[in-house]
């Protein structure tokens, strides 16, 4: 079964053709991460604009680049949300417009059930329960995914996401966006003992993130020591280096410190880390170890499939359109879409009026 995956959620746009779910024949990145970097973030309206220019070029690619034409596929697979709203509605009206055209199904997916899926390629087979960590700029979750297809949210961020907070941090550093890459790259030759830095625990006990206390704890840090924020093209100090992997090594034991903790509970039988934060290798080698301390596998995406792309789209829908499933034409964009359908604890969240993200 071939299917065409579309990804168009945030500043990527994205198209891939996927075998039987398992097999990448061709997957194409279109970053916008040049159009948005002067803005030092997403601007919403630039990136619906670019994806409406780019969405039919970079499908055309992905399919000559597997080397098909549009009549061989099987099924389309579009990322339904959550995202940008603009950016959302061109990916999903491309993919629908295509799917009644050629007169195939296609399923809306959820971009975070994507990244859960970026891990299939290139690792053994995803044995259940297990226990998924998906960090990204978005979205900081961790799901227990008592078999295929079936989520319960464990944990959320209360606030920031872990990706935003690498990147706010950086912008108050003077390096530059996206910031997870560069924050990482100082913290090479940064001490992360250094300076310590504490993540706010939940006060209602619950296995929740948050990372905005951290964010203020670095801009106090900042303006208490006298430390300014780099300006274009100046060397970074050792203080800065150090603030960086302080800051890194409190972000990673978070989200590893509940990884452990929910595994020794729950007993999967595969962890899995994902989203594009997932390409941090300090983050890689802290989940190898509680891995290693509990005896189950890790896997995790390849750099290129860390971050959006089309391919894990593919094949979190391939997984959908073989279970039956199938979209009309009412299918939309829903940037408020949850990937939980076992457990109710978003329920009693949402009831208690407590403030998170999806
Ligand atoms: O999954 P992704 O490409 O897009 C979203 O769905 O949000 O994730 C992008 C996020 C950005 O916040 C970026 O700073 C972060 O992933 N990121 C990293 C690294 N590479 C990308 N964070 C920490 N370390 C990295 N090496
Ligand atoms: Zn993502």
């Amino acid at each position: 079964m071939l299917v065409l995956g579309i990804e168009s959620s945030c500043d990527e746009t994205a198209a891939a053709v996927v075998r039987d779910g398992r097999e990448i024949l061709s997957s194409i990145i279109f970053s916008q991460t040049d159009l948005h970097r002067n803005f030092g973030g997403v601007v919403p309206e630039l990136a619906s604009r670019e994806h409406l220019q780019k969405i039919g070029p970079i499908v055309d690619q992905a399919l000559a680049e597997a080397g098909i034409t549009l009549t061989d596929i099987d099924g389309i697979a579009v990322t339904q949300g959550p995202g940008l709203i603009g950016s959302l509605l061109v990916g999903v009206c491309y993919a629908k417009a295509l799917a009644y055209g050629l007169g195939i199904p296609v399923v809306g997916v959820n971009h975070i059930e994507g990244h859960v899926y970026s891990v299939v390629f290139e690792n053994g087979e995803v044995r259940y329960p297990a226990l998924a960590l998906i960090v990204s700029g978005g979205h900081t979750n961790l799901f227990h995914i008592h078999e295929e297809g079936q989520y319960e949210v464990i944990s959320r961020t209360r606030d920031d996401a872990a990706g935003e907070a690498f990147d706010k941090v950086a912008k108050m550093l003077g390096l530059g966006y996206p910031g997870g890459p560069l924050i990482e790259k100082l913290a090479l030759s940064g001490d992360p003992g250094k300076v310590k830095f504490t993540t706010a625990k939940i006060s209602d006990g619950k296995p929740d993130f948050s990372f905005s206390g951290l964010k203020t704890a670095v801009t106090r840090y900042l303006r208490e020591n006298g430390i300014e924020s780099l300006k274009p093209g100046e060397e970074p100090t050792q203080e800065i280096k150090d603030l960086a992997a302080s800051f890194q090594y409190a972000v990673i034991c978070a989200l590893t410190e509940t990884m452990r903790r929910q595994a020794i509970n729950l007993r999967p039988k595969t962890l899995i880390v994902a989203g594009g934060v997932a390409c941090n290798l300090a983050l890689r080698e802290a989940a190898r170890s509680v891995a290693h301390s509990i005896g189950v596998p890790v896997f995790f995406p390849s750099r290129d499939l860390s971050t959006d792309n089309a391919a894990m789209i593919a094949a979190a829908g391939h997984f959908r359109l073989m279970s039956g499933e199938r979209a009309d034409l009412a299918l939309t964009a829903d940037i408020t879409m949850r990937l939980q359908n076992t457990g109710t604890l978003d329920t009693e969240l949402r009831q208690q009026k407590v403030r998170y993200r999806l």
